[in-house]
């Protein structure tokens, strides 16, 4: 069976190469196993994953809890659809809802799902409590966002490469510059806007982190505006800033929050909008849903995720390593070398600047060449490195990570 050939890292990228889509551009690293803040390439060689896919395994990878809560559940029911009750999903939606506060939870699968949930919630919610013409509704973004790849996904992004050739995109979209709350003031006042769809840091944009209390800020615009605060929190979201949430850092619970990737525990996609009863009841049954949203495996697993988060005070872990991390980086790294011109970041989610050309070949050199060190990080927009580890690491795998990376960017040298 082709399944147990044995291949090599080269056959498995041709493979790849030769029947895949192009529309990835991976770092040549071919990975088979992982565990916790490590990952193993088919030769066997070790790496940290300071990617965690995108902050999908905050938990590290094949954490023995949330395996088993997925193994222990694959084996009893795996999907009913909606079409039925099942014996997870009402336990699964009483233990998210209270664990962040919220009324009602609607579960999908992607996080792009959950977005698509949250601004379809804040129509509803215009046109049934706001009182919206019909049709009429608006939902501002911010500039350089980033929410999936669905058309109503990519019709808020500013990025050509999201957006071009893909048209025509969604109407009723208003963007606004990112960390401005002077435009968001002015956007606010069309009494048709139903929402301001926002990430408390722009994880895709390259870990831009907004000016202090902008988020509560933002909040407090819409609050006064009768305007739904939806936050993006797939990528900053469960423990990874440092906080549970990053909107926590702002001491304000947002109307619609949107949760993915990590709450899947880095195994299965599980995505979710959690809202108040008066957002979350606009929608009656048959006008929204999936056929895999609310699974028992997903189930499972999310509330598996979710405890160890809280168990293994995750969040906290973040914010202490974060320290060292951006410490480490910008006293004894951007002191030594004109490479490295910003260090940036909350918790674990950080990133640095590399003085680099616009195709960002030197960024892409230095992830080459830490990842012949043992550390996996890819550049993002060119000449930004994302450094997202899981937040499972210890004090003492942070030195070495930080030693490595130093060592890496100080040693940098052009590849002939
Ligand atoms: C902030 C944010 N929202 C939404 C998404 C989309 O999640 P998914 O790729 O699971 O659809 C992403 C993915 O990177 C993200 O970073």
């Amino acid at each position: 069976m082709l399944q147990d050939t044995i291949f090599s890292s080269q056959d498995l990228m041709a493979l790849e190469d030769r029947y895949g889509a192009h529309n990835y551009h991976p770092l040549p690293v071919v990975l088979s196993r992982g565990q916790g803040v490590h990952v193993w390439d088919t030769e066997g060689k070790q790496y940290y994953d300071f990617l965690s896919a995108y902050s999908a395994v905050n938990q590290g990878h094949c954490h023995p809890r949330i395996i088993s809560a997925l193994t222990e559940q694959a084996q009893k029911l795996t999907l009913t659809s909606r079409a039925f009750y099942n014996d997870m999903l009402g336990r699964f939606e009483q233990y998210i809802t209270e664990y962040f506060g919220y009324d009602r939870v609607l579960p999908a699968n992607t996080g792009v799902e959950g977005g698509e949930t949250a601004v379809k919630l804040a129509r509803k919610w215009a046109y049934l409590v706001k009182g919206v013409p019909v049709n009429q509704a608006k939902i501002i973004f911010a500039a350089n966002n980033f929410w999936g790849r669905t058309l109503a996904a990519i019709s808020s992004s500013t990025d050509p490469k999201s957006t071009k050739d893909f048209g025509p995109y969604m109407p009723g979209y208003v963007i606004i510059p990112y960390n401005d709350l002077a435009a968001l003031e002015e956007a606010l006042q069309d009494p048709n806007v139903a929402a301001f769809m926002v990430e408390p840091i722009q994880g895709e944009a390259g870990v831009v982190v907004p000016d202090e209390g902008y988020m509560r800020k933002a909040y407090e615009l819409c609050r006064n505006n009768n305007v739904l605060l939806i936050a993006d929190e797939v990528q900053t979201g469960i423990g990874r800033t440092g906080k549970l949430l990053a909107c926590d850092h702002d001491g304000f619970r947002p109307d619609i929050l949107v949760l993915g990737k990590a709450l899947g525990g880095g195994v299965f996609p599980v995505s979710a909008a959690l809202a108040r009863n008066e957002i979350m009841l606009t929608i009656k049954p048959g006008e929204h849903g999936s056929t895999f949203g609310g699974n028992p495996l997903a189930c499972a697993v999310a509330m598996a995720s979710l405890e160890v988060v809280k168990d293994e005070q995750l969040a906290e872990n973040a914010e202490y390593l974060g320290q060292i991390f951006r410490q480490r980086l910008s006293d004894n790294l951007m002191r030594r070398t004109e490479l490295v011109t910003g260090v940036r970041g909350k918790g674990l989610l950080n990133a640095i600047i590399i003085a680099d050309d616009e195709d960002g070949h030197t960024a892409w050199d230095i992830c080459m060449q830490m990842a012949e060190n043992g550390l996996l990080a890819k550049p993002t927009h060119g000449n930004i490195i994302r450094f997202a580890p899981p937040l499972v690491m210890t004090e003492d795998q942070m030195h070495e990570c930080c030693d490595i990376i130093e060592q890496t960017i100080l040693h940098y040298q052009v590849p002939e």
